[in-house]
C-alpha cells in the first residue's frame, strides 16, 4: 500500500472513530470520490463489522473544514446479507413498493451492502449498478464480497445515455464532498428510467444541517407532480439519522400504505428480524420535514 504523507493522521482518526481495538484493512486513495477510503473491521459486543469509510465535511460542525470519518457502507462479518444501517432498510422498502421487483437500478454501490441484500432477499431481482469511484469498487470486491460488475460513471452521465427501464431505482450518491448534486434534468431522467409501478428512492443524509438537501429534493417532487405522482418522505424522530425520499408510482403509492407494504415484504422475504424496527420511531411525512 503507499504511504501518503498524513497516512498516519487518518489512521489515528479511524482509530479514535471506531475505537483502539479496531483494523485497518486497506487504506488507499480514491480519486473520483475525492478522498482516501479505507475497510475498517471492530466489534460491538457481540458483533463484528467492517465499515467501508471516508473523510469528509462535518456539516453542522463548528469547523466544517475539519477532517471527519464518514461512514459509507456497513456490513455484519457473520451475516453480510443484513443492511446494517437502518436508512438502508428504509431504502429497501423500495423493493417492497412495487409488484414484481424484477429489475433494479443502484446508483452509487459502496460497499455493496444493498447488493449483498438483493441478492440474499429478493433473489429474482437483477440489478444494474452504477459507481463513479473504480477504486471504491476495487475495495468493495476484495473486502465486501461483490461479484458483479459495475459501470463505472458517474450517474448523471449513465441516465443521460439511459434507455432501459427498472422496476426499483436507488440513488445513493456520496463522496468527500457529501451528496452529488442532483437538479430537475437528473430527477426526470431517474423517472423516465422507472418501469410502470417502479419506485424510485433516495438517501438523504444529513437533511437536517446541509442546506443544500432540501432544494434537491424538493425539485425531485417538483418532478414527480408533474407527472401525476409525489414524493414522501421518512426519518426517524430527532433529526439525527438519514432521510429517504419515495416517489413510489405503483398501486400502493400513497404513505399511508408503507407500514402494511412493510409488514407484507417482511413475511414474505422472511426479513431479519421480521422487519421489526424499520418503521419504528419514524416518521412519515409528504413535506420535506423540518425541525419545529
Ligand atoms: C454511501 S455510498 C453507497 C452505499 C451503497 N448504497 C451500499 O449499498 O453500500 C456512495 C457511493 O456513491 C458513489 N458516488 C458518489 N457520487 C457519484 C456519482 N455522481 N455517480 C456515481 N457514483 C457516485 C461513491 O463512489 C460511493 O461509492
Amino acid at each position: 500500500m503507499p504511504t501518503r504523507p498524513d497516512d498516519e493522521k487518518l489512521r489515528g482518526l479511524i482509530a479514535d472513530y471506531f475505537g483502539a481495538g479496531s483494523r485497518l484493512r486497506i487504506l488507499r486513495s480514491a480519486p473520483a470520490f475525492g478522498a482516501p477510503v479505507f475497510a475498517v473491521d471492530f466489534d460491538r459486543g457481540v458483533r463484528h463489522y467492517r465499515t467501508l469509510g471516508s473523510f469528509g465535511p462535518s456539516f453542522g460542525a463548528v469547523n466544517p473544514d475539519e477532517l471527519q470519518v464518514t461512514e459509507q457502507s456497513s456490513m455484519d462479518l457473520l451475516y453480510p446479507a443484513h443492511l446494517v444501517f437502518h436508512y438502508e432498510r428504509l431504502m429497501s422498502l423500495a423493493f417492497a413498493l412495487c409488484e414484481r421487483p424484477m429489475t433494479a437500478l443502484l446508483l452509487g454501490v459502496g460497499g455493496a451492502a444493498m447488493w449483498r441484500f438483493l441478492r440474499a432477499y429478493v433473489p429474482e431481482c437483477a440489478p444494474t449498478l452504477v459507481d463513479a469511484d473504480d477504486s471504491v469498487m476495487a475495495i468493495a470486491r476484495r473486502w465486501f464480497y461483490l461479484g458483479q460488475p459495475v459501470v463505472i460513471d458517474t450517474a448523471q452521465r449513465f441516465l443521460a445515455g439511459n434507455t432501459s427501464r427498472f422496476d426499483v431505482v436507488l440513488v445513493d450518491l456520496y463522496d468527500s464532498r457529501g451528496p452529488a448534486s442532483f437538479d430537475e434534468a437528473f430527477w426526470a431522467r431517474c423517472v423516465d428510467a422507472l418501469a410502470p409501478g417502479g419506485c424510485l428512492a433516495t438517501n438523504w443524509a444529513d437533511f437536517a444541517s446541509n442546506r443544500a438537501v432540501r432544494p434537491m429534493a424538493e425539485a425531485q417532487n417538483a418532478v414527480a407532480r408533474a407527472r401525476g405522482f409525489d414524493t414522501y418522505f421518512v426519518t426517524r424522530r430527532g433529526f439525527r439519522d438519514n432521510l429517504i425520499q419515495y416517489l413510489s408510482t405503483g398501486d400502493e403509492r400513497q404513505p399511508e400504505a408503507i407500514t402494511s407494504v412493510l409488514e407484507r415484504f417482511a413475511r414474505e422475504r422472511r426479513l431479519p428480524d421480521r422487519g421489526r424496527g424499520i418503521l419504528e420511531h419514524c416518521i412519515v411525512s409528504t413535506g420535506f420535514p423540518l425541525e419545529i
